[in-house]
């Protein structure tokens, strides 16, 4: 064993971060472990904000917050989950303000807050747009003032089982090369996402799902797989994200002939219609040949060239540098992406994953507070509310318990498996499959989904991963070896397509982000109101049903 700790948090964005920090304060010997510098983590690419009943713009409080996410959820969200977020929200805020986070402020100095979609109530807290970089930061300073021992750039491959539960993790030390083993009283998943399964996508490069793969491969279900997320303005042609806060501060989205397409679709509510109601929208336009180049435009030129750059100037550089627009003077063209998983690993309210010892929150996570469509500034929240829920659990638990033992066959299995891997001179490259893999699920899984090409998907990513089992590394070096990581990335990736295919086929009817308008276009509350849970077993992906935690809302008929 090359180090030991009570904790060990996996991933180091805003949950990661969050979580080290309670497991340190609850008094626990905690590290974070992260395949990237804990700022460059992709939490730091979310823009538009923070939901927190905060009632500084409007009568607010996390009764209606929760209402608004359980529906904006299409009722697949656990209700309790749910209850919890929004009503830890607030203190989790002002606690991030305390600790230096600049949000925007009103007039009279108190936190902003703007509008997002599907909120009953402006209740968007934020930081201009770039909320994501300025908590990232905040959670770092929090972490460095504690002093946190931080495995930097460790890729974690492996979580190690003993007696029942995760004691460690098996990880490549990137920047000297070898595999190196951390030892664990609990280990914290929070790796965020896995975008990377898709060509269009707001995700860094580094979001290709490590922790929920880790954690199938080690028996525990993931939850909800079938439901990612699009965001209905991704910048053209990069894919990225182009915040909601832009029509949270009144921009519009416009087809070829210059409508405002969404009075078609979503009258009432317009742009700040939920995600997959917009995306649905915007690829409806699209594909009848109202778009523009496969897109269609988010116009921001009425808003002015002082709003722009006071709440939006992230967005306009964004624009300006990737897509060679200016949004003071003409429309951004965007189009729906992937941007976010709902699904993930199934947890209870603390984290626990059915694995004793084994703890995940943010966006690997399922605990599920967003079930089929997660509400625009819910993920923040989710990342800090249960992260910190998470530190606490998994220190509590390693502060009651004394021994970590790793079975000396768990490292010398990987080092085997490794080495076949860079001793093999001959096969495919890897880049191939992963782009193919990323084309065709964005064909085939996508914002709109036929049966047929769900079926074609699942037999394309099974002839995926048996190539995948020829695949060779040309660098056989152990510096800085991105061959070698993004090999075991595009492992842990088809793993998850094989789930997230079984559970699309498995659900048949159309609820939230799973939109099957040709053969089951309605939501079946009486038969699917209930969550997919995926195993693998050895062989493949295997599926189980569970049902949805309900308190007090029933569900209702939700439009947009
Ligand atoms: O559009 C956005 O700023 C994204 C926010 C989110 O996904 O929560």
């Amino acid at each position: 064993m090359d180090a030991q700790h009570d904790v060990l948090v996996v991933g180091a964005g805003c949950a990661g971060m969050r979580a080290a920090i309670e497991a340190f304060d609850a008094g626990a010997d905690v590290a974070l472990l992260s395949k990237i510098h804990p700022v460059r983590s992709h939490s730091g690419a979310a823009e538009g904000g923070i939901n927190a009943a905060l009632g500084n713009a409007s009568e607010d409080d996390p009764e209606k917050h929760a209402f608004d996410t359980v529906k904006g959820s299409d009722y697949l969200g656990d209700q309790d989950a749910i209850q919890v977020l929004c009503d830890e929200a607030p203190n989790d805020v002002y606690q991030l303000e305390h600790w230096g986070a600049v949000f925007s402020r009103t007039e009279d100095g108190r936190i902003a807050q703007r509008p997002f979609g599907a909120a009953g109530e402006p209740r968007t807290a934020y930081a201009a747009d770039i909320t994501g970089h300025v908590l990232v930061h905040v959670l770092y300073e929090q972490v460095m003032k504690r002093d946190i021992p931080t495995y930097e750039e460790w890729f974690a491959w492996k979580l190690v089982e003993n007696d029942g539960r995760c004691q460690g993790v098996i990880a490549w030390d990137i920047v000297n090369g070898g595999l190196k083993t951390i030892g664990a009283k609990t280990v914290i998943l929070a790796t965020g996402g896995a975008g990377k399964l898709y060509q269009g996508t707001t995700n860094a490069y580094s979001c290709t799902g490590d922790g929920m793969a880790m954690a199938l491969r080690l028996g525990v279900p993931l939850k909800d797989m079938e439901m990612m997320q699009f965001h209905p303005t991704t910048l053209s042609p990069t894919g990225v994200l182009i915040t909601e806060g832009c029509r949270g501060e009144g921009a519009y989205l416009l087809n070829s002939e210059g409508d405002r397409f969404l009075e078609r679709y979503a009258p009432n509510a317009m742009e700040l219609a939920s995600r997959d109601v917009i995306s649905r929208a915007e690829q409806t336009e699209i594909d009848e040949g109202r778009g523009v180049e496969g897109n269609v435009l988010l116009d921001l030129r009425h808003l002015g060239a002082d709003k722009i750059n006071e709440r939006l100037h992230g967005t306009r550089e964004l624009s300006m540098v990737f897509a060679g627009v200016d949004p003071i003077f003409d429309p951004i063209p965007v189009r729906p992406g992937a941007h976010y998983h709902m699904g993930g690993v199934e947890t209870d309210l603390s984290g626990a994953t059915a694995l004793e010892g084994l703890y995940a929150a943010g966006e690997c996570a399922c605990v599920s507070v967003h079930g089929a469509n997660r509400l625009g500034g819910n993920a923040l929240m989710e990342t800090v509310t249960f992260g910190k829920r998470a530190g606490a659990a998994a220190a509590e638990w390693a502060l009651t318990n004394t021994t970590v033992a790793l079975p000396e066959s768990a490292v010398t299995d990987a080092e085997r498996e490794l080495d076949t891997l860079l001793d093999r001179e001959v096969g495919e490259r890897p880049h191939a499959i992963r782009d193919e893999m990323a084309q065709t699920m964005h064909e085939n899984f996508g914002v709109f989904r036929r049966e047929e090409q769900m079926r074609r998907q699942g037999e394309i990513v099974a002839g995926l991963r048996e190539r995948f089992d020829r695949v060779v590394v040309d660098d056989k070096g152990t510096v800085f070896n991105n061959d070698v990581t993004q090999a075991l990335e595009l492992g842990f990736l088809l793993e998850l397509a094989a789930c997230m295919v079984e559970a699309g086929l498995a659900r048949k009817e159309s609820r939230g982000a799973h939109a099957r308008p040709y053969d089951f276009p309605e939501r079946d509350d009486e038969n699917y109101m209930r969550h997919t849970l995926v195993s693998w077993n050895g062989a493949g992906p295997q599926l189980a049903w569970a049902p949805v935690r309900t308190t007090k809302w029933e569900p209702q008929e939700r439009k947009y």
